[in-house]
């Protein structure tokens, strides 16, 4: 089958799940890698031969050679950006991003905010504090700065007055020179993109957190504060469902959570350790561990009907080798009875009770996963197979990818992930 015209990335647990080099691979020979929610909380990062490179706001797609794009869904902290954009064209010095004019500012005020509103909680999120939440309360309440409106210094001055008197603090960023910096990248999204597909381009939209830190279906209040589910993809850049060939469902061989919120499946102990540090589970944007625990099929299942996943890409298969036997939870029970679905009422979900089928572990060498990645499935150690082919069975999506390593070269493919 001829691989579609677009793809939209999204992660199905909680974030990290590895879409940065997912979205690499995708981007080669795609036209435009697209942004279309959250901000610098998101960290994507790629591995390409021996360079690593890490992305907060622009596209980790950017760096396979696709335009960079940032739609409107997106919350933008313009140092980083620019920061961003002078690495990238580090390696393509000729890149050029289309921003979208819609696009709101992640000011100092909203940064401020983040850490004061954690600090006011009884129940604190532990967010990244890159003013994230701030940031689109304030798109909501319609006082934020947009990308259009540091283009047109009045506007600008006008904007900021309401947003300093409702704040009771000042804006101290240098907006008129960074607003000078991008504007010539400030471009019409949807009317790019659309220009782009009908014209047979090719567009990865690339999806930020996860669906259990979607800000509607996920573990309210311990959510990121966008949309991050794949139907985001159209609201946040623009483009029409119509226009959305694939949905790629990326998830970890095993569950980590960043931040405070419910966890079913969590591990303590040295299980957790171990698999910490095998799979390097710090923060890329904070640097704070990560909780670790086994891989929940409801929630899985949950992730996959919101997004209408067409194959899952997993990732970090190599993190669980060495393990005598690894688990998964097929069902939760609560109160004596049992619950085939995810509840995501938090309050719930804090009482689930996992209930595991175990499976024979596997151990391969960095020779085999590297056999497995030039020669393909048959040659992925066989229990591993059983693991991947069980997690097929029981979410009912295809495995189509099966990333083995950090580095961009360490996968198998079973589907044209050509763009
Ligand atoms: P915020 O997005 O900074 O407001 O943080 C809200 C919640 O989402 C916190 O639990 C964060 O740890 C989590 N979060 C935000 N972005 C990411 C991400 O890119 N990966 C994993 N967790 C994230």
């Amino acid at each position: 089958m001829k691989s579609p015209k677009t793809r939209v990335i999204v992660g199905l647990q909680w974030g990290d799940e590895g879409k940065g080099k997912i979205s690499y691979l995708l981007c080669r020979g795609a036209d435009a890698a697209v942004r279309f929610q959250g901000g610098g909380n998101a960290g994507h990062t790629v591995l390409v031969e021996g360079r690593r490179l890490k992305f907060n706001i622009l596209p980790a797609g950017s760096a396979a050679g696709a335009r960079p794009v940032i739609g409107s869904g997106c919350v933008i902290d313009l140092s980083r950006l620019l920061h961003e954009l002078k690495l990238l064209r580090s390696t393509n010095p000729s890149v050029k991003p289309v921003i979208s004019p819609s696009s709101h500012i992640v000011l100092n005020i909203h940064r401020e905010l983040d850490a004061e509103v954690e600090a006011a909680r009884e129940d604190s999120i532990g967010t990244t504090r890159m003013g994230i939440g701030p940031a689109y309360s304030d798109k909501c309440l319609r006082l934020g700065l947009r990308v259009s409106d540091i283009l047109d210094p009045k506007a600008a001055a006008a904007r900021l007055k309401t947003l300093e008197r409702f704040h009771r603090r000042s804006v101290s960023e240098p907006l008129s020179s960074r607003a000078e910096e991008i504007a010539e990248y400030v471009e019409d999204v949807p009317a790019y993109l659309s220009r782009l597909v009908r014209h047979g381009g090719r567009v990865v939209f690339e999806g930020a957190q996860g669906t259990l830190l979607d800000i509607d279906y996920g573990t309210y209040p311990y959510v990121t504060s966008s949309n991050t589910i794949a139907g985001a993809a159209c609201t946040g850049s623009g483009v029409p469902p119509s226009f959305v060939g694939e949905v790629v469902g990326v998830m970890k061989a095993y569950t980590t959570r960043v931040g405070a919120g419910p966890f079913p499946t969590e591990l303590g102990g040295s299980d957790a350790e171990r698999i910490r540090s095998a799979g390097a589970e710090y923060g890329t944007t904070t640097g704070r561990p990560r909780r670790v625990g086994w891989l929940d099929i409801p929630a899985l299942r949950y992730a996959c009907m919101l997004n209408g996943v067409s194959w899952l890409a997993v990732t970090k298969l190599d993190i669980l080798s060495g393990m005598e036997e690894v688990r998964v939870c097929t069902r939760y029970e609560m109160d004596g009875s049992e619950l085939k679905q995810m509840p995501t009422e938090s309050r719930i979900l804090e009482r689930v009770r996992p209930v595991y089928e175990v499976f024979r572990g596997w151990k391969a060498s960095e020779e085999d996963w590297r056999r497995a990645a030039k020669i393909g499935w048959d040659e992925l150690p066989p229990t591993s197979r059983e693991y991947l082919e069980a997690i097929e069975e029981m979410t009912g999506v295809l495995v189509g990818l099966v990333s083995v390593g950090e580095s961009v070269g360490y996968e198998v493919c079973r589907t044209d992930t050509s763009a």
